[in-house]
């Protein structure tokens, strides 16, 4: 099986990219990032693609009328480079309705809880996990999900709980559940490489190789 080629949107630091980056180098997911996109110019995720000699590209929205624009010109970059799979590694705008069409179920986003907890519209960074912390809950973890129409509302690919002790605080919180974001991404993609993940209506299979 060839190689699935794969762009990268990130919006901040891009630990999640670094664990791609790093799994596609021991040899674990049968892919390529061909590009690294962000809309944020100082997002240190350019930086680490650069590092790696992958192709990283910063989209200012400034330059755009209107966020289906912008993300016209995100879907010409992603078309030149190639693209089979996006995710989305902290990438922080909506896509237009086009995009998501345009990469049904090849798109794969990671979430920070356990969707449908603390999830969706504002649902991001820290405040996340602060909601969660508030909440009480002795439980959350991470999501990884294909992307639909909504936030945070496609089908589900795989989760992970963390156990969210007394004393835990939203920072300590978001370190452990990146420790496990780490795992479950670069695993959830290496699945997809491998053309093992299929979608049901809102059900996902994971099919044994
Ligand atoms: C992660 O917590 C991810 O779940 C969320 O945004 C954060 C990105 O972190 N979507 P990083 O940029 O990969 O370090």
């Amino acid at each position: 099986m060839s190689q699935v080629k794969i762009g990268v949107l990130v919006s901040g630091s891009g630990t999640n990219l670094q664990s791609i980056i790093d799994s596609i180098n021991s040899g674990d997911i049968n892919g390529k990032i061909t590009v690294v996109i962000s809309n944020k110019k100082d997002a240190y995720g350019l930086e680490r693609a650069k590092q790696h000699d992958i192709n990283a590209v910063f989209v200012n929205e400034k330059d755009y009328n209107n966020i289906e624009s912008f993300n016209d010109s995100i879907i010409e970059i992603l078309k030149e480079n190639k693209v089979e799979l996006v995710v989305l590694a902290g990438y922080l705008k909506i896509l237009s309705s086009k995009f998501i069409g345009l990469y049904r179920n090849k798109i794969i986003n990671i979430h920070p809880s356990l969707i449908p907890s603390f999830c969706g519209k504002g649902y991001y960074g820290l405040k996340v996990h602060e909601a969660a912390i508030n909440y009480g809950v002795k439980i959350s973890g991470a999501s990884v999900h294909f992307v639909d129409e909504n936030a945070d509302t496609g089908p589900i690919i795989m989760q992970e709980t963390v156990n969210v002790d007394y004393n835990d605080t939203s920072e300590s919180l978001q370190q452990k559940i990146l420790k496990v974001e780490h795992k479950l991404l670069p695993l959830a993609i290496k699945y997809y490489c491998e053309g093992r993940i299929e979608v049901v209506g809102r059900k996902t299979l994971i099919t044994s190789k």
